[in-house]
């Protein structure tokens, strides 16, 4: 049997997907590449914000004839919708013959083999499933995302993520240690560490800090990026090893979410704008090359227009490289969806972020254009999909590069001559090859984009 999965949300859920793969495939089931091998379609899903939810609902009412056409063919929900929602799917949406949350997927097999007339609904939460033992199928390449932690054990006041993802699970560092030195014996030589609040990493005497070391000091590693850390506990070992180790990227993407301390307060983030500012500043005094990017929720509960005023100074003053930018949505079970009303109107949520977005589409562009003219080091990763003659990489701040000319191949760092720019891309000519790699073929061509943060809603 075939299975597809369509992934939606963030790199959590990338990963989940390869994860799912590899579940099923070491069962015996395969991959589909098409909607119309799949015996069986997944949909990972998203719940952070009500636009993602109504998105894959609409998808999955998408699928009826395909349904209609294939009797046989199973439909499943997965993931953070699957979570949330639950029985409500099928209920909504009677076609669906599974539902199964993120700590169930061990179980997914023994599922797909035993669907009878009666949709099946798994998704209670598991502290214990670190699902150490499955090996994720992931593309031949460059990249690899590796997953480090489960969970969240923060509760900001407008997050759904705790509720549907559960409490915080760090996976034993010696796991996370074989797994990397294994996809760095494969030819992957960039990964991304990956977790809601990955700088709150601890596995005994391994914290976030050590474990960049450690896997720094893996031979074949050539860059780590990580996302997502917090500013609380964004410590200044942390700080350290991002300036003074050459593998870990000059690169942070760091939520502020508001700059204004009332809303700081409302939303639970536990820090102030100020305590922000000192990381950001200490970041860059000790790393001057390093980029940073942020999160912004605007129309929150009880935002004013002073409030918004601050968040849209903060955006001037810091010149983020790129940020994602949110219009606040209720969720259910969230606290904020339990004690505070969703009272800034609709409209103006609208127009405030239109506002933003504008704003940091200026500054994007001209963070972006002062590469111009330079000459870079980029890691190149694949080829472009829709221009295969392009080479793809990324710098060590994480500016993903478009260029032509010569005969670089993926894993090999070149020099290149920056000759234009976007707000989310450089493009360039190759000058030299720095250091050859010993990547493999990569399997997949690269969709050119930002590939951090919340795929939802993509980056200006
Ligand atoms: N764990 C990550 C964030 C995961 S969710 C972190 O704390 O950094 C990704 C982003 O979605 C958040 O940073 C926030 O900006 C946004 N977000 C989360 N819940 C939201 C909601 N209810 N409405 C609008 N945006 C939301
Ligand atoms: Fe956890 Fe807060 Fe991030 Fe949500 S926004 S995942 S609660 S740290
Ligand atoms: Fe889940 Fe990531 Fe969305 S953790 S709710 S897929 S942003």
């Amino acid at each position: 049997m075939k299975v597809l999965i369509e992934t939606y949300g963030c790199q959590m859920n990338t990963a989940d997907s390869e994860l799912i793969q590899g579940i099923l495939r070491t069962d015996g089931f395969e991959t589909a590449h098409t909607l119309e091998e799949a015996d069986i379609l997944i949909l990972n899903t998203c719940a952070v914000r009500e636009k993602a939810e109504a998105r894959i609902m609409g998808r999955l009412t998408n699928f009826v004839p395909l349904k209609k056409q294939n009797p046989n063919l199973l439909i499943g929900v997965v993931g953070c919708m699957a979570k949330h929602l639950g029985h409500d799917i099928v209920k909504k949406i009677p076609y669906v013959d599974f539902v199964v949350g993120p700590d169930n997927y061990r179980r997914l097999p023994a599922i797909l083999r035993s669907i009878g007339k009666n949709a099946e609904i798994q998704t209670a939460f598991d502290r214990t499933e670190l699902y150490a033992g499955c090996t994720p199928h992931r593309p031949r390449g460059v990249t690899a995302w590796v997953t480090i932690q489960r969970g969240c054990n923060y509760v900001c006041a407008y997050c759904i993520v705790p509720y549907v993802r559960g409490v915080e699970r760090n996976i034993p560092a010696e796991n996370i240690l074989a797994e990397v030195r294994e996809l760095a014996q494969q030819g992957c030589s960039v990964v991304t560490l990956l977790g809601q609040t990955v700088n709150s990493y601890v596995d005994k005497e391994v914290d976030f800090p050590e474990l960049l070391r450690r896997i720094a000091a893996i031979d074949g590693i050539e860059q780590i990026r990580f996302t997502s850390p917090h500013p609380l506990g964004f410590s200044d070992e942390l700080i350290e090893v991002i300036a003074s180790e050459p593998k870990v990227a000059k690169f942070v993407h760091l939520p502020l979410q508001s700059a204004s301390d009332a809303q700081l307060r409302a939303m639970r983030r536990n820090y102030t704008y100020e305590d922000y500012c000192t990381i950001v500043q200490k970041l860059r005094t000790a790393c001057p090359q390093i980029a940073i990017s942020t999160d912004i929720i605007v129309g929150f509960c009880g935002e004013t227009e002073d409030d918004y005023q601050c968040t849209k100074q903060a955006l001037l003053d810091h010149r983020f490289a790129f940020a994602f930018l949110f219009a606040y949505s209720q969720r259910s079970l969230s606290i904020a969806a339990r004690t505070l009303p969703d009272d800034v109107p609709n409209d103006i949520k609208q127009k405030r972020l239109a506002e933003i977005i504008a704003i940091q589409q200026t500054i994007s562009k001209e963070v972006y254009a002062q590469c111009v003219g330079k000459r870079l080091p980029v890691i190149v990763e694949g080829f472009s999909r829709r221009h295969p003659e392009q080479a793809v990489g990324n710098t060590p701040d994480f500016k993903t590069t478009l260029f032509t000319g010569g005969d670089a191949q993926p894993g090999d760092w070149v020099e290149i001559e920056i000759e234009r720019a976007t707000s989310q891309t450089l493009k360039g000519k190759l000058i030299r090859i720095l250091k050859k790699g010993n990547a493999p073929q990569v399997e997949n061509p690269i969709d050119v984009g930002i590939s951090l943060g919340p795929t939802e809603n993509p980056p200006n």
